[in-house]
């Protein structure tokens, strides 16, 4: 069936030409934008991925999310035939390079799983050229790189390994897939010169490190900017219990003060990745790691901040109707994946009140059309700062407002 279908979906491609290179999940939030960039840059790309459906969108010249610039790139690209898209393995064994994107979530005890770099080894040895090079990007566990290296050399596969992490923000990858320096994380100078080589193609530049040096760098760089949301969080949680609108107190802290300005303003810090990479470095520090861990009941703890603070303002929730703007996990985004309004959502139905709940662009037949919130909620809380609530007309409503999306000021 896969092979039909590949036909199906690639029918100006001829599939069996050779490829520069194959994205495992390349029909995914970070594989998908790299699969287009490259072939934009004139590489005869695979798109390797399990979700049969999503390959059936993009084939389709439709994106199944939103991505700054990729709604006009992706049909241009398949015009180009340089894309093929398939779900059957077999594609990688035309191609000299192979690049892993798959998911890598926690698993119930807060700590990676190393069973997807595995499974992948499965997938991709069996098929794999003599010599490929073989570069990891999603974010992985330290030591997956070297673990992948030796898993490919004990079943006798010759492969130039190395470990390039994805830094963009998403919803702005095409844009700083060019921008940002690409990191090269390698054991042998083949392997470094290759991915150097291949990543060149989009970015001006790249730095050089081992792949323990790279896999380090890109936890600590989402564990920071964790860390730092956690910060602004608590600064927040302090001033208003003190009674002190942090409105004015944040524009104190930062305005014409360089040293302090980029200090986040507080809000929900969640996704698909801050959470879980947190996570991942606090498994690889034995669970010592306290200002991780900090950060993490703080950030995971604002929803339930908010829903106290409605609690001892109105003696109980129940009987009212609380709207919730926005449940994407940030502004213009359409991805919900671990975002805390839904935490937000089942608090607050927990505590007894009636929630509606809508989004600008997230699809979800529980969701219900921003006018009917309005006309409904007695109270508002903003989940997630879409530019659209900006320029609401609250009619002097009680409204939730950490992230000061409304631009009235923070607001609890
Ligand atoms: N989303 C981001 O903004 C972002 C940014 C930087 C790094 N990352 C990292 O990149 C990695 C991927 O994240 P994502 O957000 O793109 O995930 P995603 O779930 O959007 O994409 C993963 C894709 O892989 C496919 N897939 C899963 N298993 C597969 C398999 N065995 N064979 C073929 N395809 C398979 C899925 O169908 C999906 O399309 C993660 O490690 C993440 O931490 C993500």
């Amino acid at each position: 069936m896969t092979e039909a279908r590949t036909e199906t979906r690639a029918a100006r491609v001829d599939n069996t030409l050779p490829l520069d290179v194959v994205v495992l999940g390349g029909g995914g939030h970070v594989g998908l934008p790299l699969s287009l960039a490259f072939a934009d840059a004139g590489l005869r790309v695979g798109i390797y991925d399990i979700n049969e459906a999503t390959l059936d969108r993009i084939a389709r010249g439709e994106m199944p999310f939103l991505e700054s610039g990729a709604d006009e790139l992706l049909p241009d690209v398949l015009r180009t035939g340089r894309l093929e898209l398939g779900s059957s393995a077999d594609m990688i064994g035309r191609a000299d390079a192979v690049i892993v994107v798959i998911g890598t979530p926690v698993d119930e005890f807060l700590g990676p799983s190393m069973r997807v770099f595995e499974r992948a080894v499965d997938q991709i040895e069996p098929n794999l050229r003599d010599g490929a090079l073989v570069v990891l990007r999603s974010t992985v566990y330290p030591g997956t790189t070297e673990f992948v290296v030796a898993a490919l050399a004990e079943r006798g596969c010759r492969a130039d390994v190395a470990f390039c992490p994805e830094r963009i923000a998403e919803g702005h990858a095409l844009e700083e897939l060019a921008s940002l320096p690409q990191i090269v994380g390698a054991d042998t100078p083949a392997a470094g010169d290759r991915a150097e080589a291949l990543f060149g193609r989009l970015a001006s530049k790249t730095i050089r490190t081992t792949s323990r040096e790279a896999e380090l760098t890109k936890l600590f760089t989402n564990t920071w900017r964790y860390m730092k949301f956690a910060v602004a969080n608590q600064f927040f949680a302090i001033a208003d219990q003190a009674g002190v609108d942090y409105t004015n107190v944040l524009r104190a802290i930062r305005e014409d003060y360089p040293r302090a300005a980029d200090l986040p303003g507080p809000g929900f810090a969640a996704g698909p990745c801050l959470f879980k990479d947190t996570m991942q470095l606090a498994a690889f520090t034995s669970d010592h790691f306290p200002l991780g861990q900090a950060a993490m009941q703080i950030n995971e703890g604002m929803p339930a901040y908010i829903v106290s603070a409605l609690e001892r303002r109105h003696g109980t929730l129940r009987g009212r109707t609380v709207g919730i703007l926005g449940m994407a996990f940030k502004a213009e985004s359409d991805d919900i994946r671990a975002s805390l309004s839904f935490k937000l959502r089942k608090l607050l139905e927990w505590a007894g009140a009636r929630v509606v709940a809508t989004d600008e662009y997230v699809t979800d037949n529980r969701l219900v059309p921003l006018a009917d919130v309005l006309a409904e909620a007695d109270i508002l809380v903003i989940g997630a700062p879409h530019h659209a609530y900006r320029s609401l007309d609250l009619d002097g409503r009680e409204v939730v407002d950490i992230w000061n999306a409304t631009g009235a000021g923070i607001r609890l």
